[in-house]
């Protein structure tokens, strides 16, 4: 029980830390929920026209998911690193310092990913590139490569991680239902483009 305990204290908390907000508070840029989507993700941080940020805001919110992971892996075993890392992507879509209300978890459930399966974040990686330079859809490239991923672990018969990663994925595209709206309506917007 206290392991358990551990890994998700552990895990939450490494989530919940904000980047893309941070970031561009940091920066003066404001308050990045106030642009584009509202979101507090990369995607939307390019949005303020700020590529660099926009790139630490993936890598930190990914790399927190994989801290996460290997942290608690580290000292508390494998099981518990699994844990942690689903920990870590409530702690980013549900973080207690800005109600309840985060991101959509794409970063942090690749990081995830890098940790638990590492070959599978590249899978995942390739077919968010090819569908974002032919489609420039972000969440589409997203709702995409986190469908593909619980399916080929399946296949593969990594159950456990399968199972955790397919729920992080039903939670991702719930947090996606406007881009989804937006996306079949015809007026989501495109990667770099100005919100
Ligand atoms: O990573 C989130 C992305 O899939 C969509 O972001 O800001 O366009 O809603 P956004």
């Amino acid at each position: 029980p206290q392991t358990v305990l551990a890994a998700l204290v552990i895990g939450y908390l490494l989530g919940s830390i904000p980047f893309g907000l941070l970031l561009t508070r940091m920066a003066g840029l404001g308050d990045v929920r106030n642009i584009g989507s509202g979101n507090i993700g990369a995607t939307n941080v390019l949005r303020t026209g700020h590529k660099g940020l926009a790139a630490a805001t993936l890598l930190l919110d990914a790399f927190k998911g994989t801290a996460a992971v290997l942290i608690v892996a580290h000292f508390f075993g494998e099981d518990a690193g699994v844990l942690a890392g689903f920990a870590a992507f409530i702690g980013h879509i549900f973080p207690v310092w800005i109600g309840f209300k985060g991101g959509k978890g794409v970063a942090t459930y690749l990081g995830i990913l890098l940790g638990l399966a590492p070959l599978m974040a590249l899978i995942f990686a390739i077919i968010w590139l090819v569908i974002a330079f032919t489609t420039r859809y972000s969440s589409l490239s997203a709702l995409v490569a986190t469908l593909v991923i619980p399916v080929v672990l399946w296949i593969l018969g990594v159950d456990k991680i399968a199972a955790v990663m397919a729920l992080m994925t039903v939670i991702s595209w719930y947090k996606h239902r406007a881009n989804i709206a937006r996306l079949t309506a015809g007026t989501e917007g495109k990667i770099g483009a100005k919100g």
